[in-house]
């Protein structure tokens, strides 16, 4: 069985490397930075390449992992895509909504398969509250809190809202279990080109609602969401994958069994190829918290709530 390429072995395709390689699944890379390339080339026994074109002419493969910056993700996928690959993009799918579309439509038009790296859907504590929210064990689900906050000094090709509000986005969507009918934010820069703190209010059915307050200002790592139910509280750690529940008996610590949510997430895009199956979060899926991000800057910049279709 062809093996799978990946596109971008930076900061964060260096992890993907490593969890290929592991599934023995790893087959090339491609760097634009042929120095990286190589160097990862070398520790994992796989050709590398500095381009799309001459890993795809040289090289036999099933499907490739996208973790090239953001503005690139578009142009990279379509390519692969149009050469008979399926692909896994990192988050988010693309830089703008136009951009995502035109990954989702290839694919439904083409049968390609696209899964998007909305990683916490994989976390083991995430599960463990969609489970909770779903058996209806502390009532109904009724306000998510997420606080997503580290300070950040790099550079990024796009700001805060696409980077790392897009995490708590699919998250809030993927609890609820619904869409957002509106979305009302302030973002602001203090340093950088980009936005660099987003302020979110999400509103879902009923009042329901989900605050997201995500930064790259505060100087410690915080990762946190808080979830109101009507007969209880859980409060989440992403980062420790834990989950506290309060209610009226008290508070418990449920054990939760702990695992990389990379490679969860990647054995799941194995998984979805070996069975022709569809991607817990495929390019469709992706496209709406694109567009739930885009309306945010719209409502910031207009300073206005934005009413969704979603
Ligand atoms: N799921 C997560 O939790 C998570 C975390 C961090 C980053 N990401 C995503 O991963 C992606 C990469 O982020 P990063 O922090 O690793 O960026 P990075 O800048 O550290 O690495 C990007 C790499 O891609 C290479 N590259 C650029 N254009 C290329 C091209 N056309 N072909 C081949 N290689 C190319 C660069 O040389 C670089 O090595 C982004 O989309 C980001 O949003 C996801």
């Amino acid at each position: 069985m062809a093996g799978t390429g990946l596109v971008g072995v930076g900061g964060w395709g260096k992890n993907h490397a490593r969890v290929l390689s592991e599934l023995g699944a790893l087959a090339a890379i491609c760097d634009t930075d042929a120095s990286r390339a190589e160097a990862f080339s070398r520790k994992y026994g796989v050709p590398a390449y500095d381009s799309l074109d001459k890993m795809l002419s040289a090289e036999r493969l099933r499907s490739a992992h996208v973790c090239t910056p953001t503005t690139t993700h578009a142009p990279v996928a379509l390519k692969l895509m149009d050469a008979g690959l399926d692909v896994f993009v990192e988050k988010p799918l693309a830089s703008s909504v136009a951009e995502g579309r035109k990954i989702a439509d290839f694919a439904r038009d083409r049968g390609r398969t696209v899964a998007v790296g909305f990683i916490e859907r994989f976390n083991p504590a995430v599960s463990y509250l969609k489970k909770l929210v779903q058996e209806g064990r502390l009532g109904e689900l009724l306000l998510c809190e997420f606080h997503r906050e580290n300070r950040w000094g790099g550079v990024k090709d796009v700001g805060i809202l696409l980077d790392t509000t897009v995490h708590d986005i699919d998250t809030a969507r993927y609890i609820f279990g619904e869409e957002p009918l509106q979305v009302f934010a302030r973002t602001g820069k203090v340093s950088g080109q980009h936005e660099d703190f987003a302020v979110l209010m999400l509103g879902f059915r009923g009042h329901k609602t989900a605050t997201l307050t995500t930064n790259w200002v505060t100087p410690a790592k915080e990762r946190k969401l808080t979830a109101v139910f009507t007969e209880g509280v859980v409060r989440l750690d992403f980062v420790q994958q834990e989950v506290r529940i309060d209610n009226e008996s008290g508070s418990t610590i449920p054990t939760i069994d702990h695992g990389e949510p990379l490679m969860l997430e990647v054995r799941h895009f194995m998984k979805c190829l070996d069975e022709g199956t569809r991607p817990l979060v495929d390019a469709q899926e992706a496209l709406k918290t694109s567009t739930v991000a885009e309306a945010a800057s719209y409502s910031s910049a207009k300073r206005l709530p934005v009413t969704l279709q979603l």
